[in-house]
């Protein structure tokens, strides 16, 4: 980089309180597992990516992406082509109480590359820029921007350049942090993350606050993601599903305290409070369907794991869903589990 870099955007000082947070999952990461993921330790939160035409378009689309109060901060996730468009949805976000807007240069979705979205980006960076520049103008200073990437579209020397100067474009432009998912777009979630990238990338630009993700499955892998690579903060994604205890015994962990073991009624618990924000925020028939989904991943906390796999799985109706929960979750239990 050449001469001095702008001012930084509003920093991300949530992540001052605790060096992770809860990342963007699609199918996941929604209003309701946000709020679950805050009330056990998470500090800050992103959407899942959110079409830039969606919301544009205005009617149901914008409307779902309409926040809780107990839902921030929060930074809304847009994905898209055109520079307009992406500007336009930047600003529909932030009308809407966004803390923070991320740009999703990552996503590895064909039906996205198709129309050069998310990761197909990282190959064209001028194209890229566009996009990042458009979104920090159109935010100004109201709101922290950040992008998130992957550490290349796949491990020739071209893509390597590619994603420099695409990082370099988000360091000009006076980005408040970039997200890096060490895997190539080509990697899609199979192979390791590349730590030895964040730690290359972390000693290349000191001073730039460069997010991690890959490969965090527990909250010791939180710890050692700072250790190992030097990130300010740490991207919670797969380790989140099922799992949102993943947030309160990170915290414990960095207080230089042993994580407390999980009892059966804080899962009952976690199970019930998702069961309610999402009937409330998707309806009956939606939440069901996401509650489902949720319940099976959480049932490897259970004692008896493959029977609550089993259970959730066979679940058609909320009330098949409510017996389930009432028989594998007694109310009124304490038992340390998992
Ligand atoms: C099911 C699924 C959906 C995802 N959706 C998004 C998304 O909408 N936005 C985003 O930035 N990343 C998304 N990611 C990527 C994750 O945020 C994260 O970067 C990636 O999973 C690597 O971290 P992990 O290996 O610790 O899971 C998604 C990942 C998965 C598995």
């Amino acid at each position: 980089m050449t001469g001095p870099a702008p001012p930084l955007l509003p920093a991300l000082r949530w992540l001052d309180e605790a060096p992770f947070f809860q990342a963007g999952l699609q199918g996941y990461s929604d209003a309701a597992m946000r709020i679950v993921a805050r009330r056990r330790g998470a500090p800050y939160c992103v959407t899942e990516s959110l079409i830039d035409e969606v919301l544009v378009r205005g009617g149901k689309g914008l409307e779902a992406a309409a926040l809780d109060p107990e839902d921030h901060p929060v930074a809304g996730q847009v994905i898209g082509t055109d520079p307009r468009a992406m500007a336009r949805a930047a600003r529909l976000l932030l009308g809407l109480g966004y803390d923070a807007i991320d740009v999703n240069l990552a996503c590895p979705v064909k039906k996205m590359r198709g129309l050069c979205r998310g990761g197909h980006l990282l190959t064209s960076p001028g194209a890229a820029r566009d996009v990042l520049e458009a979104v920090r103008d159109e935010v100004g200073g109201a709101a922290a921007v950040t992008v998130k990437l992957r550490r290349g579209y796949d491990d020739s020397a071209e893509s390597a350049a590619g994603f420099h100067r695409v990082f370099e474009a988000a360091l000009d432009l006076g980005y408040s942090a970039a997200t890096v998912h060490g895997r190539t777009v080509e990697q899609r979630y199979e192979g390791p993350s590349s730590w030895a990238f964040l730690l290359d990338l972390t000693r290349r630009y000191p001073g730039f606050p460069i997010l991690g993700s890959g490969d965090v499955f527990s909250a010791e892998d939180v710890l050692r993601m700072l250790r190992e690579t030097g990130v300010r903060g740490v991207a919670i994604a797969r380790g989140s599903i099922g799992n949102p205890w993943i947030f309160r015994q990170a915290r414990q962990i960095l207080r230089g305290e042993p994580p407390s073991p999980l009892t059966l009624a804080e899962q009952r618990q976690a199970l019930e409070e998702q069961f309610a924000l999402s009937v409330r925020f998707l309806g009956e028939a939606a939440a069901g369907r996401q509650m489902r989904k949720v319940a099976i991943k959480m049932s490897r906390h259970h004692p008896r794991a493959e029977e609550a796999f089993r259970a959730f799985a066979a679940v058609s109706t909320n009330a098949e869903w409510l017996a389930a929960l009432e028989r594998l979750y007694p109310a009124g239990l304490a038992v340390a589990a998992g």
